[in-house]
């Protein structure tokens, strides 16, 4: 047997899972992890899963893969990334590839790939989604940087990552960090999903007062029509299950309080910086804050006045309203990140394709749903779409949901139940439809302060006036 011809350092869960996932296909694969000891228990632990060879450090790695190498790095976003590649590069020649498979930030990507290439050797950038369980049996993967590097690799990275109607989850995103920036708006619309599906729950139990298990039959029961999604489907999961410690149940027991490792925010910074209005996004990121603020909201509780939150009206109807305001929530988030992908690509000229991306999220990652098949036909149909809402089969669909979503969002503020992404999804949806905005009285105000001029409806140029 030669050598491998793939390498990977960074032998966590993530970097253990995507090794397996590779020997398991029939690569042999080199691994190397910082504790020796990892190293070797893993290729105890797997060994009968494929060919591995174990490596102790990072000059036996770079020795035991074959050149040109392909070394794929699976370690913690930030420090620890430029770490390896500057434990790796005096063992490194021209040509040789790393791959950065972790939530890197996409300017870091940009500047270590630039600075790589400057000594000849490639680098991508990959986005790699779907946590543990898809890390073994296929994620969703979004590669970015040289294309010849991408050629390289392809092979084996569309071989391990998920497939959906035969097609793989993987596809070339583009030059320098596009395929950390893809995988950092996957995630913004990850947090606006999980904040969507967390205001429906808070709905469904703290004003409808239903049970876990009926608020667990009801995310079943929506898994199977157009809401059809993995986190819908996680999320039934975690209403059955039981606590172990208290035999209640265990989402019960659980904190209320939200973490987060930066991607969310990274989203929102990126679309502050482009002028891009991801509200439900942000909302998102805000709403982990808030989580947070564990201790003031305590305090608070005892102090602020409200109402209770409880509903009136007949429980079946009030579920089924709240599911399509999910609905038209959740295609608003989307909206908004494949807005922000757009103004990305305008900023940086990476050529994006939103009926690709839309496909290769289709599967093994975390925000893997059925109408991500609707997204994609809607941009295979129309590349230069406007606005997701703007797809005729989305202005439908969120045209029939509409009045249950104002409905949800009038009686949630009506019972003092916090929904930010709800609403803020409706006040998106609301301001993107209107011809006109009351920005003419922000711009009389500027004006009038400070001189700022502003531009008339009825004639061209730049007027400022002595106001009243
Ligand atoms: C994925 C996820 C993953 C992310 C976690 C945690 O696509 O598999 O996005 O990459 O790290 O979801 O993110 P937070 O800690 O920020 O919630």
């Amino acid at each position: 047997m030669g050598k491998p011809t793939f390498g990977l350092t960074g032998l966590a869960v993530m970097g253990q899972n995507l090794a397996r996932n590779v020997a398991r296909k029939g690569i042999p694969i080199a691994v190397h992890n910082r504790t020796v000891e990892t190293t070797h228990r893993f290729v105890e632990e797997f060994g009968h899963e494929g060919v591995f060879v174990a490596c102790d450090d990072l000059a036996a790695l770079a020795a035991a893969v074959q050149a040109p190498r392909s070394i794929m790095m699976m370690v913690k976003a930030g420090a620890a990334v430029d770490g390896v590649i500057e434990g790796i590069r005096p063992y490194l020649s021209k040509g040789d590839l790393l791959i950065d498979g972790g939530n890197s930030f996409f300017e870091d990507t940009e500047r270590r790939a630039k600075a790589l290439a400057a000594e000849g050797i490639l680098y991508i950038g990959t986005g790699v989604s779907g946590g543990e369980e898809g890390a073994l049996n296929g994620p969703a993967i979004m590669p970015g940087g040289q294309r010849e590097a991408y050629e390289r690799v392809a092979p084996i990275l569309t071989r391990i990552s998920a497939q959906v109607d035969g097609e793989p989850c993987c596809t070339y995103i583009g030059e320098g960090g596009a395929g950390h920036y893809v995988k950092m708006v996957h995630n913004g619309i990850e947090y606006a999903d999980m904040q969507l599906i967390s205001e429906a729950y808070d709905l469904m139990k703290s004003a409808l007062g239903l049970s876990n298990e009926e608020i667990g039959a009801a995310f079943t029961q929506w898994n199977e029509g157009d809401l059809d999604s993995y986190l819908i489907e996680i999320t039934a999961q975690i209403f059955r299950t039981r606590d172990t410690l208290t035999d209640g149940w265990l989402v019960d027991a659980v904190l209320d309080r939200a973490g987060q490792k930066g991607t969310g925010k990274w989203t929102s910074d990126s679309a502050l910086e482009l002028g891009s209005p991801v509200t439900a996004i942000t909302e998102a990121v805000f709403a982990r804050y808030l989580s947070a603020m564990k201790d003031d909201r305590t305090r608070a509780s005892a102090i602020l006045p409200g109402p209770s939150g409880k509903w009136q009206g007949d429980k079946r109807t009030l579920v089924a309203a709240i599911r399509d305001a999910l609905y038209a929530s959740k295609v608003v988030a989307y909206a908004q990140g494949f807005d922000l992908l757009k103004m990305a690509d305008a900023r940086y000229g990476w050529n994006l394709k939103p009926a690709e991306i839309a496909t290769l999220w289709r599967g093994g990652c975390i925000i893997r749903a059925r109408f991500l098949n609707r997204i994609r036909d809607a941009y295979l149909e129309t590349p230069d779409l406007q606005n997701l809402l703007m797809a005729p089969y989305f202005t439908d669909a969120v045209g029939r949901a509409q009045e249950n979503w104002r409905l949800v969002v009038t009686q949630a503020v009506q019972a003092g139940t916090p929904i930010p992404a709800f609403a803020s999804a409706l006040a998106y949806y609301d301001g993107y439809r209107r011809q006109r905005l009351p920005a003419n009285l922000i711009q009389a105000q500027r004006d009038l302060f400070g001189a700022h001029t502003y531009e008339r409806v009825d004639r061209a140029g730049t007027y400022h006036s002595q106001w009243g």
